[in-house]
Order: C-alpha cells, then sequence, then structure tokens
C-alpha cells in the first residue's frame, strides 16, 4: 500500500496511507453538503448563490442561478440579496461586484479560482500595445480602433476599455459587439481571446490577412506597420489551456466512427476546429441545443468536462460525449470544492465575511461603462 508522509514533523512519528487521505476527504465533502444546506437555511434570502456551468456538480446543484457569462452577469446585476457567492472564477466575481449595488458584498469560496486565460493580458501589456498603436495610427487612435475585452479579463482591462469608448464582449455576444465597434470606428482591437476574436470575424467575413496576432512579448505586437495598417481586427495571443486541447483530428475520427454525429464546439477552441464543428456557441448554447436535440441523436461536445458530464446525465435518450479523448478539465473552476462553500456560508452565519472581492472605485466606474454597454448590445 502506497504510504503518504504527512509533513517532516510527522516523518519519524506518523505515517498515513493515500487510501485514508482519500476517504476522509471523501467523507468531510459528504459533511460539507449538509453544512451548506443548514446554512443555507438559516441565510434565507440574505444570499444569493451564482453557478457558472463548468462547477462541478456538487457546487452548481446549489446554485440559486446557474448560467454562462452573460447570463451570470445579467443576473448578478438584478440579484436583491446582501451577498452574492459566486461559484465561478475572479472575473465573474470583480464583474459582479461592478454590476452589483454598493452595499452588496460579493464573495468567492476559493481565492486561487482565476483564469489562465485572463491572465495573459496585463494592464500594463495592454497600455503599451495601446501606446503603439498610436505610433503607427496616428495621433489618436480612439478615433480609428475600438478596443473590446472578452468578459474573460481583470477589471483594470474593462477599465482601460470602457475609459476608451469600447466594450466587453462574452462569448455569446461577441458578433453584436464587433458589429457594434465597426459601426463606429475602423478597427477593433480584441483582447485577451484570439480564438473568440478570430472565429467571430471569420464568420462576419473578415479575411485571415485582415485579422493579425499582437505578441505582447515583442515590440509592436511582432507586427510591420502595414500589417497593422491593414488589420481590420488586432487579436492578442491569448488563448483558453482548456479549449486549446481540442484537435481537428478529434473532428475528423469521431465523424469516421459516427457519420451522423453532431459537433457542438465553445468558441474559444481553435479556428481549425470550429471551421470543422456543425454548431459553435457559448456553454448557454451548447446547453439549450443538446437538451432540445431529438432522442437518438449523437453529440461530441468541445468544451470543459464538468458541463459535457452534466449534459450526458440529463440526456441518457442521447448519445453525449466530449469531444476528446482526453479530459479537458478547468483546474481553476475546480477549485472550487463544497468545503469552501460550506465555509464561506458558515462564517457568513456567524457574521462573518471571508473572501470578499473587492474593485477599487476608479476602476469600478470605468468598467461599468464597459460593461453597460455590453448589457446594451442587442444579442
Ligand atoms: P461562457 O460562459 O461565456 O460560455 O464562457 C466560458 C468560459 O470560459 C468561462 O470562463
Ligand atoms: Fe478560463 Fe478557460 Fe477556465 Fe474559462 S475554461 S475559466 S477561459 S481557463
Amino acid at each position: 500500500m502506497a504510504e503518504l508522509l504527512l509533513s517532516p514533523a510527522h516523518v519519524e512519528t506518523e505515517t498515513v496511507s493515500a487510501e485514508t487521505v482519500d476517504e476522509t476527504l471523501i467523507e468531510q465533502e459528504v459533511a460539507a453538503m449538509e453544512r451548506i444546506k443548514r446554512a443555507r437555511e438559516t441565510l434565507g434570502d440574505q444570499v444569493v448563490i451564482l453557478g457558472h456551468h463548468y462547477q462541478r456538480d456538487e457546487v452548481v446543484q446549489f446554485a440559486d442561478f446557474q448560467g454562462d457569462s452573460y447570463q451570470l452577469s445579467k443576473e448578478g446585476a438584478s440579484v436583491a440579496a446582501k451577498y452574492i457567492v459566486f461559484a465561478g472564477v475572479h472575473f465573474m466575481a470583480e464583474s459582479a461586484v461592478i454590476l452589483g449595488r454598493p452595499d452588496q458584498v460579493v464573495i468567492l469560496p476559493n481565492m486561487q479560482a482565476g483564469c489562465s486565460m485572463a491572465d495573459m493580458a496585463n494592464a500594463e501589456q495592454v497600455l503599451t500595445a495601446w501606446e503603439e498603436l498610436e505610433q503607427v495610427l496616428g495621433d489618436d487612435p480612439t478615433n480609428q480602433i475600438m478596443p473590446i475585452t472578452y468578459m474573460n479579463s481583470a477589471a483594470n482591462l474593462k477599465a482601460f476599455v470602457g475609459a476608451r469608448g469600447g466594450t466587453v464582449c462574452t462569448s455569446s455576444n461577441a458578433r453584436g459587439a464587433l458589429d457594434w465597434a465597426f459601426a463606429q470606428r475602423e478597427k477593433v482591437f480584441f483582447f485577451p481571446d484570439q480564438h473568440l476574436g478570430r472565429n467571430t470575424g471569420k464568420a462576419m467575413g473578415i479575411p485571415l490577412d485582415q485579422m493579425v496576432l499582437w505578441n505582447p512579448f515583442k515590440p509592436f505586437g511582432g507586427l510591420t506597420d502595414a500589417q497593422i495598417l491593414n488589420a481590420k481586427i488586432i487579436l492578442w495571443q491569448g488563448h483558453c489551456s482548456v479549449h486549446q486541447q481540442f484537435r481537428p483530428a478529434h473532428v475528423d475520427a469521431w465523424r469516421k466512427h459516427h457519420p451522423d454525429v453532431n459537433v457542438i464546439v465553445h468558441p474559444e477552441c481553435m479556428m481549425d476546429v470550429v471551421d470543422k464543428a456543425d454548431l459553435v456557441g457559448s456553454t448557454s448554447y451548447i446547453v439549450n441545443t443538446i437538451n432540445r436535440a431529438p432522442a437518438g441523436s449523437k453529440w461530441a461536445v468541445g468544451t470543459e468536462i464538468h458541463l459535457v458530464n452534466r449534459l450526458k446525465h440529463a440526456n441518457p435518450d442521447k448519445l453525449v460525449q466530449l469531444l476528446s479523448p482526453f479530459a479537458c478539465l478547468c483546474a481553476t473552476m475546480y477549485r472550487i470544492s463544497p468545503l469552501d462553500l460550506a465555509n464561506v456560508l458558515e462564517n457568513l452565519v456567524e457574521g462573518r465575511v471571508i473572501n470578499q472581492i473587492f474593485v477599487p472605485d476608479d476602476i469600478q466606474r470605468n468598467a461599468k461603462l464597459a460593461l453597460d454597454r455590453m448589457l446594451a448590445i442587442p444579442k
């Protein structure tokens, strides 16, 4: 039996089997379900739990509202409760702070729940890029280029965009955001997800050579003046490490063995995968499409594994499988455990707020401009 040393202090006196550790954790998680239920009952309508589709079942079952990033931002803006517990990732909780009332408190059950894509663009890099674009495009890039940030970005990037007349978008309204931007300016600077930007631009008929990739680690993004001047969309070199794992070969393999399969993917997948898919859309689009599909239909799904498994169990009359043979798990969404949820709720019962998300006032003001613009753009 494999043995696991607990800590240096225990080396000589105590060892514990790996199986024992796992059982303890499982028992704790089961007990956490009861703790969450009890705390919820005590807190009543003082607290609302919002849950993203990628959360694990043990957590998302407690959500008062489950949805995609867009729906959660809309829902967050209309919550009456004083406490919003966000079962999602950091940028979602920040958006709930920005869109919520000043007296509301937004709590992230685990402060380690970030997003690797959001971390691929920071304010300093984006400001440098903007200044370099300014040098190439002339005095005031604001007259020519519209900044759009994907929801999956830090609040200070939403503020950057808001202060320059731009908007936020999510995977469910990126097309509307690009149409809105091009109605006002010649070009779009889109960050941090290159794939969402490219897939949406391509669907609008923008040629690939007019969608250029900005490498934040190179001067002028590694682009020539001619490339920048010719571009319609300047795409930040960022991606989702989960959706990046789906490959065109996975689609080919499904079609070979199941010619009648429907391939449905999230727009964070790379263009070569999206081009081969039958359908593309946000997590809620994927949920609604599969739930409404006829019995007996087959679905290969290119998105996070917890959502795909939930869809599979909710639709036993259909074949629903992950597009890839490997588990595509969002490790940061997974960080929120039932223990974390029980912990923040029990602290609220005791009158203590832990893991509150704060956004400085000046950032909130400008970020709200960008989020309000997004919510006003027709989907
Ligand atoms: P949506 O919720 O917009 O589908 O996006 C998925 C995602 O990656 C959230 O981080
Ligand atoms: Fe970020 Fe990708 Fe996880 Fe979404 S699925 S939170 S984009 S790492």
